[in-house]
């Protein structure tokens, strides 16, 4: 985390050679269970972990907004009344700023839309902690810090779940992503060892507590480091077979199947979308017994869950990777209680929920698994769930 302070507070120096007004940060996420539900209408369980992004921001003289990140050549600067006229991206095409600076721009765009802020010009220069293209929402921190920055400089005054509103719509219309709101929630509600149970309908969030070290256990982040993008392709092919199964069904979305309606589901559609909704109904019902199962339990009984959503999201959403499949297998293979991929899928990473004292060895189990099937060496780290956003200087 002092990594990406000093580093943001150093580019901020270098792009304006003055001091920042202010820090703030926000976290990347793990999804404990619950993927590809939200943009259903459905339930998820995710965490914010402890590596953060931060934005350095500076009020400015007159109306520009300026974007700097380190892990950008140039800064992007855009006069604040003209973000109407670069924003909204059309569908299916591509921003028209890097696509790295549709995020903040993005955030700054539906800010002042949803609340008509009139505040003035602002420099932002951005590092991050969070691995990028792992799935663990390394876009949401964006958005998350700078939602949080440019809501106390602008005194816009909402509240977290607003905030969350403003990134997610930043992520659907300014990048043209069309995810759902899990991540912008997670990084925008974290607290410590606590989970987040969202009902993605009413954005009524519930507190989980994880008791993860207390029962002696620990959370091991596999990122396979093959990136995924999230504007193309299959997350968007998903969700239209996820959209088209509900309105062959007559319901508005998945959320409103159960598991008892499967069998009639599988009369009225062809097998590729049915198997698209089976996952879907299946992992609701799987967050649900998983929320009972921690209160009722404990962490150490919700391996199963785990096991049976990565099956699910392998062999019937079929977003999982050769990569993603090793690090699960390896994983419990050596002994963890359960393991998943997590995000989006087609790459990224997957967790593996193991004991404490087993960490070194399940590591080294799966870094092996990956040399013997020629794949480029996993990054390992555990993760505790961690804070949401805050003001850091
Ligand atoms: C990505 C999206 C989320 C969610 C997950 C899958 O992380 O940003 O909205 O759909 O994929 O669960």
């Amino acid at each position: 985390m002092t990594g990406a302070l000093d580093a943001a507070s150093a580019l901020f120096r270098e792009l304006t050679g003055y001091e920042p007004d202010g820090l703030w940060s926000a976290p990347g996420r793990v999804n404990l269970i619950g993927e590809h539900t939200d943009y259903n209408d459905g339930f998820v369980l995710p965490f914010a972990i402890p590596q953060r992004t931060v934005a350095a921001v500076g009020l400015r003289d007159d109306d520009r907004i300026r974007v700097a990140s380190t892990f950008a050549d140039e800064p992007v600067s855009v006069g604040l009344d003209e973000l109407d006229r670069v924003f909204p991206t059309t569908p299916g095409t591509h921003p028209a700023v890097p696509e790295w600076a549709a995020y903040p721009l993005g955030v700054a765009w539906a800010l002042r839309a949803a609340t008509g802020a009139t505040g003035r010009g602002v420099d932002i220069a951005i590092a991050s902690d969070v691995p990028v293209g792992a799935g663990l929402s390394s876009s949401a921190a964006i958005e998350g810090a700078t939602a949080s920055a440019l809501n106390e400089l602008w005194r816009t005054d909402l509240d977290g779940t607003a905030l969350a509103r403003i990134g997610r719509r930043a992520e659907n219309e300014a990048v043209g992503a069309p995810t759902g709101i899990m991540d912008q929630m997670a990084s925008m509600r974290g607290e410590r060892d606590t989970a987040i149970f969202l009902d993605c309908r009413t954005l009524h969030a519930e507190r989980v507590p994880l008791g993860i070290a207390d029962a002696g256990l620990a959370i091991l982040v596999i990122d396979t480091r093959v990136t995924h993008a999230h504007s193309t392709g299959g997350y968007r092919e998903r969700r239209a077979s996820c959209e088209l199964g509900a309105s062959l069904l007559g319901v508005p979305a998945l959320r409103d199947v159960s598991v008892q309606d499967l069998s009639r589901a599988q009369q009225v559609m062809d097998d590729v979308t049915f198997r698209r909704v089976r996952h879907v109904v299946t992992e609701n019902q799987r967050v649900l017994d998983t929320v009972r199962v921690l209160r009722e339990q404990g962490a150490k009984a919700i391996g199963e869950l785990l096991i049976a959503s990565h099956a699910s999201l392998r062999d019937d959403f079929e977003i999982s990777t050769a990569e993603l499949d090793t690090a699960v297998d390896a994983a419990l293979a050596s002994g963890a209680l359960g393991a998943r991929m997590t995000g989006g899928g087609f790459g990224g990473a997957a967790i593996a929920l193991i004991d404490a004292d087993a960490v070194a060895e399940a590591s080294d189990a799966v870094t092996a698994a990956f040399a013997a099937s020629g794949f480029s060496a996993p990054h390992l780290f555990p993760v505790t769930p961690a804070a949401g956003p805050r003001r850091d200087a």
